[in-house]
C-alpha cells in the first residue's frame, strides 16, 4: 500500500471544547505549564511515545510525534462553551485538580480563556441549571449559531484548522431512532425540535457542517448516530466516540483480556466508585448514570466473547457503581472485586483499589485526540476513526463490526495504522520471519552481537 501524503501541520490549531470544566481547565493547564517547560505531558502518547519501525535488529524507535507530522504544543489555541460563564482560572479552582500554587505561573492564560454561551437544556442534564445559554425557536438555529460561533473563533484566534472534543457531562440515556436514521431526517428534527436530539448532537452537526473533526468524550450518543456518520463520511470529516477510557475501564480492558488468554473463568466483576465532582453530581442523575453504566458494563462481554466460551464467561455477574461523595472531588476511589476460577473451577479473587485522579487521567486522552484527528484530516481520513478506539470506553466501529476493547489490540490497531499512513511495514509480532526463512524475512540478519564479552567489559568498568 502506499502511503498518504500527508500535509505538514502548519499555522495554529484551534481546540473547541463545549463543556469547560474539571477535564478542559486541566487540559488547558497542562498544555500552557507544559509550554513553559514547568509540567510533564504525561499520559500523553503523542508528547512522550516512540513508535518501533522494521525488524526488531534495526534499532528504529522515532517518538510518534517526530514520525508523524503533529502539530505542536505551541501551536494550540483553545476556545469553547458551557453554561457557566467562569472563565478556565476560575473553572480550575473550583474542579481543585491542580493547586492554586501549581496553577499561578499560567493564570494570565487560564483567564483569557471564557466560554461562549452553550447550547444547553435540562431535560438532558438534570442536575445543572444553566447560567448563560443560546436562545432560538429551533434547534436548527440553535446549530446555525454554533457554526457562526466556530467560524468567528477560527478568524479572531487566528488558527488555520480546528478540532472539536466533546467534554461536556453526561446526557440521559437516548435509543438511535428514526430522526437518527438520515441527514434528512436529522435535519427536519433539527428544525421540528425533535426531543431525540440533544446539545450534544446539535454541536457535532455544527462541527462536522463546519469541516471540524469531532470526538465525544463522554458515553451519550452524539454523533455515534448513523445520520452525522453519513454527514462526516460525505463532508471528509474524522469523528470518534465515545467517552474517554480512563481509570477504572482501562483497568478492566487490561485484566478481562489477560483473563481470557489464560482461559481462566470469571463468576463475577464488582466495580464501585466513590467521586465528588461536578461530574459525580451529574452522574448522580439516575438518567444521565444509565448513560455511563451501559458504556461501563458493555466493555466485560466483549472482552470476553461469552459466546465463544460459554463455559468460562456465559454465567458472570457483573455490577458497576457509582456513588457521589462530595469530600472526594476530583480523586476519584475505585475498588473492583473480581471471582475468577481455575484448574478444577477452584475459586480466586482479584481486588484493585484504583486512587486515581479522573482529570489528570482524562486530559492527556483529550490532547492526543485532538493531535490525531487533526492528523486524520490532513491525511484524508474521514467518517469513523476506529485506529482512535484506545482513547474510548465504547469506540464507535462500523455497525457490521463489534468494536475491539482489549486495550493492547487497540494500541496495536493505532501504531499500525500510523505506519500504515506513513508507508512503514505493519507490525504483526508473530517473530516467525526471525527464524523460519520461509516465513519472509526482507533483509537478513546482522551478525549477533556478542552479549557475553559485552556484558563481562560493562561489569569491569
Ligand atoms: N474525567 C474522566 O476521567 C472522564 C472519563 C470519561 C468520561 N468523562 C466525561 O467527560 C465529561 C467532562 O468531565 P468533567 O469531569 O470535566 O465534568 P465537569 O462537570 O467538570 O465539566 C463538564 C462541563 O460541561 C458543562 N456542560 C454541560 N452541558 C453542556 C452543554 N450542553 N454545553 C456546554 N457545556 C455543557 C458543564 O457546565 C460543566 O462545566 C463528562 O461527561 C464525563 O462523564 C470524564
Amino acid at each position: 500500500m502506499s502511503p498518504r501524503k500527508v500535509p505538514a501541520a502548519k499555522g495554529r490549531l484551534g481546540v473547541l471544547l463545549p463543556g469547560m470544566g474539571a477535564v478542559t481547565s486541566t487540559l488547558i493547564a497542562g498544555v500552557e505549564l507544559a509550554k513553559k517547560g514547568l509540567a510533564k505531558p504525561i499520559g500523553s502518547l503523542t508528547q512522550l511515545q516512540t513508535i518501533r519501525l522494521g525488524k526488531r535488529y534495526e534499532d528504529r524507535a522515532p517518538l510518534i510525534k517526530e514520525f508523524v507530522p503533529l502539530a505542536g504544543l505551541e501551536d494550540l489555541v483553545f476556545g469553547g462553551w458551557d453554561i457557566f460563564e467562569d472563565s478556565m482560572w476560575e473553572a480550575a479552582m473550583k474542579a481543585g485538580v491542580l493547586s492554586e500554587a501549581q496553577l499561578a505561573p499560567v493564570r494570565k492564560e487560564l483567564e483569557a480563556i471564557v466560554p461562549m454561551p452553550a447550547v444547553f437544556d435540562q431535560d438532558y442534564v438534570r442536575n445543572l441549571k444553566a447560567r448563560q445559554q443560546k436562545k432560538a425557536a429551533t434547534k436548527f438555529e440553535l446549530a446555525e449559531q454554533v457554526i457562526k460561533d466556530i467560524a468567528l473563533f477560527k478568524k479572531t484566534s487566528g488558527a488555520e484548522r480546528l478540532v472539536m472534543v466533546w467534554c461536556g457531562s453526561t446526557e440521559v440515556s437516548m435509543e438511535p431512532s428514526a430522526v437518527h436514521e438520515s441527514v434528512e431526517a436529522f435535519e427536519k428534527g433539527l428544525k421540528s425540535n425533535s426531543p431525540e436530539i440533544p446539545p450534544s448532537m446539535i454541536y457535532a452537526y455544527a462541527a462536522i457542517r463546519s469541516g471540524v473533526p469531532y470526538a465525544n468524550g463522554a458515553p451519550n450518543l452524539s454523533a455515534d448516530i448513523p445520520a452525522l456518520v453519513e454527514l462526516a463520511e460525505r463532508n471528509g470529516v474524522p469523528i470518534g466516540g465515545k467517552d474517554f477510557k480512563t481509570g477504572q475501564t482501562m483497568m478492566k480492558t487490561v485484566l478481562a483480556p489477560a483473563l481470557k488468554a489464560r482461559m481462566l473463568a470469571l463468576n463475577g466483576w464488582y466495580s464501585t466508585n466513590i467521586l465528588g465532582n461536578r461530574d459525580g453530581e451529574v452522574l448522580d442523575d439516575p438518567g444521565s448514570f444509565k448513560t455511563k453504566e451501559k458504556s461501563k458494563m458493555s466493555v466485560l462481554d466483549a472482552c470476553l466473547d461469552a459466546k465463544r466460551y460459554p463455559e468460562l464467561y456465559g454465567d458472570y455477574f457483573h455490577k458497576v457503581r457509582i456513588d457521589y461523595y462530595p469530600p472526594r472531588g476530583d480523586a476519584k476511589e475505585g475498588w473492583d472485586n473480581i471471582d475468577i476460577s481455575g484448574w478444577c473451577s477452584m475459586p480466586m479473587q482479584i481486588k484493585i483499589n484504583f486512587l486515581c485522579r479522573d482529570s489528570i487521567l482524562a486530559a492527556p486522552i483529550v490532547l492526543d485526540l485532538v493531535l490525531f484527528l487533526d492528523l486524520a484530516k490532513r491525511a484524508g481520513f474521514k467518517g469513523i476513526q476506529e485506529w482512535l478506539s484506545f482513547y474510548f470506553k465504547s469506540p464507535q466501529a462500523r455497525p457490521d463490526l463489534a468494536p475491539e476493547h482489549d486495550l493492547f489490540v487497540q494500541h496495536m490497531k493505532m501504531t499500525n495504522t500510523l505506519r500504515l499512513m506513513m508507508g512503514e511495514e505493519v507490525i504483526d509480532h508473530s517473530g516467525l520471519d526471525y527464524y523460519e526463512p520461509e516465513y519472509g524475512s526482507p533483509a537478513p540478519a546482522p551478525a549477533p552481537k556478542p552479549y557475553v564479552r559485552e556484558r563481562k567489559k560493562s561489569r569491569a568498568a
